[in-house]
């Protein structure tokens, strides 16, 4: 081989290693399986996982149909990770492996040094990349930081299914071929054809001018105060106040702009008398669109109602 070739013949480290699924449901169904054979100790959970009645729910349903033993850690009203409290958990010796979502497609929390932590303990860390794709941090994207990682593609794509999962330490198993866990070719065409990085770009984009809609109102915070570099937030989560969130909500909806609340319920092994924060920010979270379906046409009109809403359920005069 020549110093310097013609042509590009060794592409190895653009190569993504993406393990295609049907779902991230079933890329943590094939990890928990797999890591159970291996060891009986359990998985570490954040305590904020919701459950919807069509979908179930998409990170617990995993977790019950592989029986893996469990425990949650607790959050703060941010979804981030008070380390000490997860260290004294890690330190039981009970858990081979630390569940974490980068809820909204945002890292809350110093992955790097929660990596470090939990391999300290011989722990490893399964990242939840579902509510993003090219989400990054620090110039890495997310799922590389981690020893294993989830991706959903129908949450950031058309396609109403598919997911894929990174294996990084390369020792799990091939996914069974012909079972219900695998990727289908219409799917994979798809997302194949989707233009990844433009849906993202206006994705941001969506997301920048929402967020400065939200910060003139009073009545609403938005969750995250600012994102990291890099980071691709799936939605605008908003904290609404005085308990208006459904009010809010439904508001909306009859305005014709279809909000989500993630998670307005949370799976009952959640209880709100040991994790009051997650049951608070439950019932006070809202998530305004920012998909890529949305552009810059729509502002306008998407502001408007947006401030009458809110003028309506907070009964005031937003001024802007
Ligand atoms: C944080 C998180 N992880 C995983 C999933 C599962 O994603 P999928 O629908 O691709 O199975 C969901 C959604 O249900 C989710 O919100």
């Amino acid at each position: 081989m020549a110093f310097i070739e013609k042509e590009s013949k060794d592409l190895k480290q653009y190569l993504l290693q993406r393990k295609y699924t049907a779902s991230a449901r079933a890329a943590m169904t094939h990890i928990l399986r797999a890591k159970k054979i291996e060891s009986s100790k359990g998985i570490l959970l954040p305590a904020y996982i919701g459950l919807s009645k069509i979908e179930g729910s998409g990170v617990f349903d995993p977790v019950l149909e592989t029986g893996i033993n469990y425990e949650f850690y607790n959050l703060n009203n941010r979804l981030s990770i008070d380390f000490d409290s997860v260290e004294s958990q890690l330190k039981t010796g009970k858990f081979q492996l630390l569940f974490l979502i980068h809820y909204f497609g945002c890292p809350q929390c110093d992955t790097e040094a929660l990596v470090k932590l939990c391999h300290t303990y011989n722990v490893l860390l399964i990242e939840d990349c579902a509510h993003t794709i090219l989400g990054g941090l620090n110039g890495k994207l997310l799922g590389t930081f981690g020893d294993y990682s989830i991706f959903s593609i129908h949450k950031s794509t058309s396609t109403k299914d598919g997911g894929f999962y990174f294996d990084r330490r390369g020792d799990l198993p091939d996914l069974p071929l012909g079972s219900n866990l695998n990727i289908s070719t219409e799917t994979l065409e798809t997302f194949a054809n989707t233009d990844v990085l433009a849906a993202t770009r206006q994705r941001v984009l969506n997301y920048m001018n929402v967020s400065k809609w939200v910060r003139q109102y009073e009545g609403l915070e938005l969750f995250f105060e600012s994102i990291p570099d890099g980071s691709v937030p799936l939605n605008c989560p908003v904290i609404v106040a005085d308990g208006k969130r459904e009010a809010l909500y439904n508001k909306l909806v009859e305005s014709d702009i279809l909000p989500t609340a993630l998670y307005h319920t949370l799976i009952p092994e959640i209880g709100k008398a040991d994790f009051p924060i997650s049951h608070e920010l439950a019932n006070s979270i809202i998530n305004l669109p920012t998909h890529p379906d949305i552009t810059s046409a729509d502002y306008s009109a998407y502001q408007s109602i947006l401030k009458n809403a809110i003028e309506e359920v907070f009964n005031c005069d937003t001024n802007t």
